[in-house]
């Protein structure tokens, strides 16, 4: 499938899912008002892939990204309700150690580049249309 259709309706905040767009994982969460005011609260100049949190998202409580460690790809942890991982609030892969923020922008450790935000719209108030 081309598209990959998420009822995010049932995404309580601090959750987060895992589907499958194009084979990858993407990670939909729905994040908490702190780990929004994280991620705003950052220099986007002092980052190794600048790009503001507003820039990743269109709606600031829903971030949507390809699940896939820019580094080598392995998965990142940190879709665990109420369980983000790494020293950003975020995600943590374990393969080399690289720590991604709450916007999933890489901080820490050997990947170059953030999570990537894949192209998405929301055609309701709870649907998000990925792809
Ligand atoms: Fe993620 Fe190497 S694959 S840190």
């Amino acid at each position: 499938l081309a598209s990959t259709e998420v009822d995010v309706s049932a995404i309580a905040e601090g959750q987060a899912i895992t589907v499958t767009w194009r084979g990858k994982p993407v990670f939909v969460r729905h994040r908490t008002q702190k780990e929004i005011d994280e991620a705003r609260a950052v220099d986007p100049a002092t980052l190794r892939d600048p790009q503001t949190d507003e820039a990743r998202v269109q709606q600031a409580q829903w971030l949507v990204m390809v699940g896939v460690c820019t580094h080598l790809g392995c998965i990142p942890l940190g879709q665990k309700a109420g369980d983000p991982k790494g020293d950003f609030d975020g995600w943590f892969c374990p393969c080399h150690g690289s720590h991604y923020d709450s916007a999933g922008r890489i901080r820490k450790g050997p990947a170059p580049l953030n999570l990537p935000v894949p192209p998405y719209a929301f055609t309701d108030d709870t649907t998000v249309l990925i792809g």
